[in-house]
């Protein structure tokens, strides 16, 4: 499919630091799979936001001013995140919370991907905050890809037959809500 009414920003966050996140690739192979006229990059700065202190906020430090522009910047989410002990990592919890104030994520689709089909708290709790954050989840395009423990790396899972149409219909949805204007959360 392909979205030429304009071009198309999307954003994708791992919940994940590590160089071999699992999370990490799944949204690499989808910058890689990403139908002509649309574009998806993967951000490489959540490690770098200071702990969310609400003390802070007035200050805008530079870090979540740069997360906030290009969350503003972007057409559409993709979020992955792994489980921690039944909960959303911290890594993205701390982000989400920065964003909150700021209200960025207010009407923004969201497609929540995630890796294991074991982690059923975060995804439970990543889908409540996101949802009181005001985002739109696109629910087409919230899928679950049972990547963790397939030793799969962006090469492998963008090449991977059955998970690469997942992965390009899940972007699709998300890029017809967005051209739409609907979102299937709704
Ligand atoms: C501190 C810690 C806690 C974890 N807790 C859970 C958990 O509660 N449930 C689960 O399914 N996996 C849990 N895991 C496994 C991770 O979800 C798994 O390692 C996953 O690959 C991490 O994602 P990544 O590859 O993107 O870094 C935990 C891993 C760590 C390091």
């Amino acid at each position: 499919m392909e979205f030429q009414r304009r071009f198309m920003k999307i954003l994708a966050l791992s919940g994940s630091l590590r160089a071999a996140s699992h999370n990490s690739a799944l949204l690499r192979a989808m910058a890689r799979l990403a139908p002509r006229g649309v574009e998806v990059s993967v951000y490489p700065g959540l490690g770098e936001l200071p702990l969310f202190n609400p003390d802070l906020e007035a200050s805008d430090p530079l870090p979540v001013a740069t997360l906030r522009s290009h969350i503003v910047a972007s057409d559409a989410l993709l979020i992955a995140s792994p489980e921690y002990a039944h909960g959303v990592t911290g890594v993205m919890k701390n982000a989400l919370d920065w964003m909150v104030g700021c209200e960025a994520f207010v009407h923004k689709p969201v497609a929540l991907l995630n890796a294991s089909p074991r982690a059923t708290h975060a995804q439970a709790a990543l889908r409540e905050t996101i949802s009181v954050m005001s985002a739109h989840i696109v629910e087409g395009a919230s899928i679950t890809v049972p990547i963790l423990g397939s030793k799969l790396t962006e090469d492998g899972i963008a090449d991977h037959t059955e998970i690469s149409a997942s992965l390009r219909m899940a972007l699709a949805a998300l890029c017809d809500a967005v051209s739409r204007g609907t979102y299937q959360g709704e």
